[in-house]
């Protein structure tokens, strides 16, 4: 698929059918996030790849909140949590940048590859920030030093979705300057 029309395409999408999503599959999403830019090349991402039922209820339970309930978690036959290591910035004299900025530029860049790359392989998927990363911490043994940033639930659906809309851009663009 083009580039554009791949960017034009992608949606975060919330619903799976049970089809199963391959290893190959996962092996070309990860690749794919892997390629993207990281400050210094450092590559501060981390991925677990999530397949039992069980933790993938956990997740669900993890990112209910009061009102928000995200059910279609559970629906997904593989979940993908995005990590970022903020230990390599621990020594640097831009540590304070490094961990509260730099790692979490490297993981967004990392996830947006990754759900080009699903749409391009007709997946579907979801960026899900909202979760409390203490019990992802908890349920995947997460070390000191490092922070579940993101789970990306990813399966196939049956669903036609239309891109969703956007500002335009003469309310987000300026030129030198504000
Ligand atoms: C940082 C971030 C956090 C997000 N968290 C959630 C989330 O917790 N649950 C969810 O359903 N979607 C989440 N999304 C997806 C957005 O809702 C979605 O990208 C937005 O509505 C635009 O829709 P589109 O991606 O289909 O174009 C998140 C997206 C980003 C970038």
């Amino acid at each position: 698929m083009d580039i554009f029309e791949t960017i034009r395409q992608r949606r975060c999408i919330r619903s799976y059918t049970k089809a199963n999503v391959t290893e190959k599959e996962i092996q070309t999403l990860l690749e794919a996030a892997i390629r993207a830019p990281s400050a210094c090349n450092r590559q501060t991402w981390r991925f677990v790849i999530v397949r039992k039922p069980a933790t993938i209820g956990v997740f669900y339970r993890a990112a209910s909140y009061s009102t928000q309930h995200q059910a279609f978690i559970q629906k997904a036959p593989v979940v993908i949590v995005v990590c970022a290591d903020l230990r390599p910035y621990k020594r640097t004299p831009y540590r304070e940048r490094g961990e509260s900025l730099f790692v979490l530029q490297d993981t967004a860049a990392a996830i947006e590859n990754l759900l080009l790359a699903a749409c391009a392989l007709d997946l579907r998927a979801c960026w899900v920030g909202l979760v409390d990363e203490e019990i992802i911490k908890r349920t995947l043994n997460v070390p000191r030093g490092i922070r579940p940033v993101a789970i990306i639930p990813i399966g196939h659906t049956k669903s036609k979705a239309k891109p969703t809309k956007r500002k335009p851009l003469e309310d987000v663009v300026y030129r030198e300057g504000f």
